[in-house]
């Protein structure tokens, strides 16, 4: 399973990179709004730092026209931006076109397994269903990861599921049995990930055990 950092924040990009587990990025209108460099040189030091990996942007248009305006002027900030598009029928209309032109796009704001069907039958090259914002309604969004998971293999539809609006650790194990190809996870929820109580108790242990033989005999390593 591929992990994209969801975060618009280059300092926590770069980070998550260093540790090698970043397969991507993703960001939205609000993580932007967060930073305080011009949206297109934080869209292209991320593209930079990413090399090959897929950055998703998104653009603000709701209308087919602008959406396909948008899309062409961030595909061409740097080779490796993946374009946002809103599941509507604007947006449908606009990933058609954006296929045919081999832009590729990331349909965003997924809140059902049809949309995710339909996203990808126009074209996307990512789907992303929203698994926070769902059970915050109480509603199963893990269900609609399994259920688009499932009508994905039915047919060999090849759009990549990212299970998105992750909140918390089981989120991402969940997705990733239910065969989501992708989960973008933000930068805090990695550091969650990473750790646990039984790690953390082992390498005390480890480390006073050590400090007492180290009384008794030689058993330095060398740095
Ligand atoms: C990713 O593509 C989404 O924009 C993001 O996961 C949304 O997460 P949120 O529901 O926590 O804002």
């Amino acid at each position: 399973m591929k992990l994209f950092i969801d975060s618009a924040n280059l300092k926590q990009i770069k980070e998550a990179d260093a540790l090698g587990i970043a397969d991507g990025v993703t960001t939205n209108p609000t993580l932007v709004s967060k930073e305080e460099q011009d949206f297109k040189s934080l869209i292209q030091d991320i593209c930079a730092v990413m090399g090959d990996r897929p950055v998703s942007a998104e653009g603000i248009s709701t209308d087919t026209e602008g959406m396909l305006k948008e899309a062409r002027t961030l595909a061409k900030w740097a080779p490796n931006v993946v374009v946002k598009i809103p599941m509507t029928a604007d947006g449908l209309k606009a990933v058609r076109v954006l296929s045919q032109e081999e832009i590729k796009t990331n349909v965003t704001l997924i809140f059902t397994a049809n949309q995710a069907l339909l996203a990808a039958k126009a074209g996307a090259t990512y789907v992303s269903p929203f698994m926070g914002r769902l059970d915050d309604i109480d509603q199963d969004g893990l269900l609609v990861v399994k259920d688009t998971a499932a009508i994905f293999e039915n047919y060999d539809i090849r759009a990549e599921i990212i299970a998105a609006s992750v909140r918390h650790p089981l989120h991402v194990s969940a997705s990733a049995k239910a065969k989501a190809h992708i989960a973008t996870v933000p930068p805090a929820l990695i550091h969650q990930m990473i750790r646990h109580p039984l790690t953390e108790a082992g390498i005390k242990r480890f480390f006073q055990d050590w400090e007492k033989a180290k009384q008794q005999k030689d058993i330095e390593i060398e740095r």
